[in-house]
């Protein structure tokens, strides 16, 4: 199945930059949040993005103008009724995705595909809570989703063929390069990110450099665009906390395990850029 028009299911720092990448590929979007304050700050966030690929000469007004216009904004599942594909990024919490798919399932038409964009939840579940479980796969993009390059197309082991090709004809669609891999946790990117970025936690802990010297020394020595400090920062230690909670659980081995100060500043409220403080202060 050819996708032209897909449901996006929420619109934060993930569901907005699908939301662009897919209209910049002249698919129709249709984006769903749950209320209109969230759905505002969300298009413009994708507006704000577009704008800076106008300053920087990558696009121009009547091209940022056409990709607006393929997208329409929503606060009702009902508006994603005829959508050949629906990719959710709504709260990384498992009873809140099924209860909304189980709502999907009921709503949108039998034939589209569920994918969503989970980073460490398990795909088989929430497959199994619809009657199209053959119908379901993972599609997990990187932030920032206009830049990263990558999107992970996930296979359970009930997904079809069709879903699959279907889903990666989508990925390169909106400019990706697809690698494919089996439902399991973190998938392949944080599977082997996390332990790296939890190792460099230990390793500030344990005194071993300073913040700067860590970052300085993979992003000089390895060619890494973000020290592994930085990117906790970025991808939020709050997530990572919760990535590494989930992979401990499945795998039960240390590499996984939270060091106590990641758990300190997660408690703390210092998540990161978001929150304006990480392993770096960004109040100002
Ligand atoms: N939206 C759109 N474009 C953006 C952007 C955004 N949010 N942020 C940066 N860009 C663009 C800039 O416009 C710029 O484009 P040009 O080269 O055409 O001028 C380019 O990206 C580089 O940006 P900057 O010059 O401002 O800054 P930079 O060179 O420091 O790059 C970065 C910023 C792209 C974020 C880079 O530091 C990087 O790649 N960092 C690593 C990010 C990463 O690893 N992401 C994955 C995190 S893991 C994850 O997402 C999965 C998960 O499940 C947790």
């Amino acid at each position: 199945m050819e996708i032209k028009k897909i449901g996006i299911c929420g619109c934060g720092l993930m569901g907005s930059g699908i939301t662009e990448v897919s209209a910049k590929a002249g698919i129709s979007v249709v984006v769903r949040e749950v209320n209109d304050d969230f759905l505002s700050e969300g298009l413009a966030r994708v507006e704000q993005s577009l704008a800076r690929a106008v300053s920087k000469g990558k696009l121009d007004e009547a091209g940022k103008k056409a990709v607006l216009d393929r997208i329409t904004g929503t606060t009702k599942v009902e508006n994603l009724a005829d959508c050949d594909l629906i990719c959710e990024a709504v709260i990384e919490n498992l009873p809140e995705k099924i209860k909304l798919y189980r709502q999907l399932d009921e709503t949108v038409k039998k034939e589209a595909i569920f994918a969503s964009n989970t980073s460490s939840l398990s795909i088989t579940e929430m497959a199994a809570a619809t009657r199209r479980p053959g119908q379901f796969c993972g599609l997990h993009f990187f932030n920032p989703v206009p830049v990263m390059k990558l999107v992970e197309v996930v296979k359970t082991v009930a997904t079809s063929e069709a879903t699959f090709a279907a889903a990666k004809a989508f990925g390169e669609k909106v400019g990706k390069v697809v690698v494919s891999c089996k439902d399991t946790p973190g998938f392949v990117v944080n599977r082997l990110l996390v332990p790296y970025l939890l190792d460099a936690i230990r390793a500030l802990q344990d005194g071993v450099a300073t913040k700067e010297d860590i970052d300085n020394a993979m992003k000089l020595g390895c060619g890494y665009p973000m020290g592994p400090l930085e990117l906790t920062d970025f991808v939020g230690l709050d997530t990572t906390y919760y990535i590494a909670e989930i992979l401990f659980d499945e795998f039960k081995d240390h590499h996984y395990a939270a060091p106590p100060l990641l758990k300190a500043m997660v408690k703390a409220g210092y998540y990161g850029r978001k929150a304006g403080r990480g392993f770096y202060d960004y109040s100002k």
